[in-house]
């Protein structure tokens, strides 16, 4: 690209949404100009043309303004929100990147360009033809969480009754057919019938049922899981993982990936878990995880 200089449009942090869905007061867009002269460049930098981004629950959290959590620090006000990006180098400050590669970071700007260190960015090989927005789904950051859970820390094996919640969502949707290749029997409940169809017809779910249907949830989870559950992939928090709690086996492994029911409550009104006594009589092991923690054991394999 020859051009000396690019508009790029791009969404910043108006001002903190402590309760409710983010609407336009909270997210803005502005139009920057990015000058691509060589100089205008840091050294060890490199500017690129942003292709994909995904938006995924955690940017939610880091918008409240409440820095009330444990979980993730809160994007300043005025500053770009960031996200996992995908992008095609157009200037590089760095011998080791070319334009025209294909970088992909955890901190792309959502913008339509971005200039970042070259440490925060890693190359796509794309020759295997993959597509590109799969490097943000199940070969991404959603896949490897999908992984973590069911693996790592669901530690799932062939039979073990297996309950996702979320489960059509970037994570719950990989997490149960990854639990189905371990022979499985898998559970997920979703917030509508298109997606139950979707999760029994062609994702191999065993069963699916739509929460907002079913809203007796102990009862649900007495139909689905007549023998009780041995595996919780946890996406939401809050009623459905007390509900849980009433139906765990001896031994049962909960995997603690969010909370996304909560999410639009500050924490004092959000729903708290009554029956933690259960994982006492149950012998349950609960564990909340952070994927970037698993990505050098993944590295390693
Ligand atoms: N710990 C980690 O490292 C890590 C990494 C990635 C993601 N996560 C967490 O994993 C969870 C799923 O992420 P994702 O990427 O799969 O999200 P996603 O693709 O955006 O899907 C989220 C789904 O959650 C459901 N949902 C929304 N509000 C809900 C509510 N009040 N109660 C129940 N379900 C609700 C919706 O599906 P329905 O229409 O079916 O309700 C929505 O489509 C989130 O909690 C996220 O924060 C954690």
């Amino acid at each position: 690209m020859a051009t000396a200089e690019v508009q790029s449009r791009e969404w910043y942090v108006a001002s903190y949404a402590p309760i409710g869905v983010p609407n336009s007061d909270h997210i803005k867009l502005r139009t920057l100009t990015l000058s691509l002269q060589a100089d205008s460049i840091p050294h060890g930098n490199v500017a690129f043309q942003i292709l994909y981004v995904s938006i995924d629950p955690y940017v939610r959290t880091q918008l409240s303004g409440l820095n009330d959590g444990l979980y993730l620090p809160q994007i300043s006000l005025g500053q770009v929100i960031t996200a996992f990006g995908i992008g095609k180098v157009i200037r590089s400050k760095d011998t080791n990147f070319s334009e025209g590669e294909i970088v992909m970071s955890r901190i792309c700007p959502v913008a339509e360009f971005g200039v970042l260190p070259s440490n925060l960015l890693q190359k796509i090989n794309h020759a295997h033809g993959v597509a590109l927005p799969d490097y943000l789904s199940c070969l991404g950051m959603p896949g490897i969480t999908a992984w973590v859970g069911i693996e790592k820390i669901g530690n799932a094996k062939e039979g073990s009754n297996v309950y996702i919640s979320a489960a059509a969502g970037g994570v719950g949707i990989i997490a149960g057919q990854l639990a189905k290749v371990k022979g499985c029997r898998v559970v997920g409940s979703v917030g509508s019938d298109h997606k139950v169809k979707l999760l029994k017809e062609e994702c191999g779910y065993d069963e699916a049922f739509n929460y907002r249907i079913e809203t007796d949830y102990d009862a649900a989870l007495t139909k689905y899981f007549p023998n009780g559950i041995d595996v919780y992939f946890d996406n939401v928090g809050g009623k459905m993982l007390e509900a849980v709690l009433s139906h765990v086996n001896h031994g049962a492994r909960i995997a603690l990936c969010g909370m996304i029911s909560e999410y639009n409550k500050v924490w004092t009104e959000r729903e708290g878990v009554r029956n933690l006594l259960n994982m006492v009589g149950k012998e349950v092991m609960m564990k909340g995880f952070m994927v970037g923690s698993y990505y050098n054991t993944l590295r390693n394999l």
